[in-house]
């Protein structure tokens, strides 16, 4: 496997699977937000390892040309960041349902229970996804990686040193990794303990929001009909209530435009 083109269609499932996949759990996410419900995925990247990595990692393990296929795992890679803890596992949870389905799960390493010695914390999945593509029917290996947003932020800096000091970072600033990542931790643990607070504040939000959208699309559909004060007598109303951002007065004031809207006694 030597020239750029031989490369371009290899990697054909591997960019095809990592867009699907990405579509696959950022839906998952929209689900969430049109019921109005907490989402465990707060966001989703992906992408197909670049062929100068592929390379330095063959070298490195000392693969095969080959054998890349079949024993580099993270060619393709997803990462799903949540906003806390307990939503790693609970997004686990919704990859292992889809395990023998969608795709089948090889392994799994939690590196949230057991961190690396760096301090790096994520959960890993690694897959074997099935992929139709231009170049046919082929199961590639893909790499699942969910972590919260704080571990996140740790990882990127702590892969951006490593960059920096091509994988020599001095002892002292390793130190200081691991001591930002013990702060990381006790962030994550004293947020989940926030979660009912953090997830009751973001379903009120949300309702709110689902509320007013309802209202002003009935809103329209009085003006539609030609009911111009009756929308602008209910506009003023919902100018009233959103200062107050009261789901009750919001759903009130639906009620009340859907029984104009049928012709209702009023
Ligand atoms: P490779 O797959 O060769 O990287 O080694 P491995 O299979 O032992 O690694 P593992 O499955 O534990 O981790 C693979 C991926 O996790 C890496 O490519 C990184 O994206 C991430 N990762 C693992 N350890 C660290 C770490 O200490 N710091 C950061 N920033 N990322 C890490
Ligand atoms: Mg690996």
């Amino acid at each position: 496997m030597k020239d750029i083109r031989e490369w371009d269609t290899f990697l054909i499932p591997y960019e095809q699977a990592v867009e699907e996949l990405k579509v696959k759990f950022k839906h998952l996410r929209r689900g969430y937000d049109d019921l109005g419900e907490y989402s465990p995925i707060e966001f989703v990247v992906g992408r197909v390892k670049k062929v100068s990595s592929i390379l330095s990692k063959t070298r490195r393990l000392g693969i095969e040309y080959e054998e890349i296929a079949e024993k580099m795992e993270d060619i393709a890679g997803i990462r799903i960041m949540c906003q806390l803890l307990g939503d790693i596992y609970h997004v686990v949870e919704l990859l292992r349902e889809r395990d023998g389905k969608d795709f089948t799960i090889l392994y799994e390493k939690d590196y949230i229970r057991d961190k690396k010695e760096s301090g790096y914390r994520s959960y890993h999945l690694v897959i074997s996804y099935p992929v139709y593509s231009a170049v046919g029917y082929r199961e590639i290996l893909a790499e699942i990686q969910i972590r919260t947003l704080a571990m996140n932020f740790w990882a990127i800096i702590e892969h951006s040193l490593n960059y920096k000091y091509q994988n020599q970072v001095p002892l002292s600033v390793r130190k200081r990794l691991q001591s930002a990542a013990a702060s990381v931790w006790a962030l994550d643990l004293e947020m989940q303990q926030l979660k009912e607070e953090i997830k009751s504040a973001q379903k009120l939000f949300k309702q709110n929001a689902m509320a007013v959208h309802n209202i002003n699309a009935q809103l329209q559909l009085l003006s539609a009909v030609g009911d111009y004060d009756l929308a602008a007598h209910f506009q003023s109303r919902l100018d009233a209530i959103l200062d107050l951002s009261s789901t009750e007065r919001l759903e009130e004031l639906y009620e009340q435009i859907n029984s104009c809207l049928s012709g209702e006694p009023r």
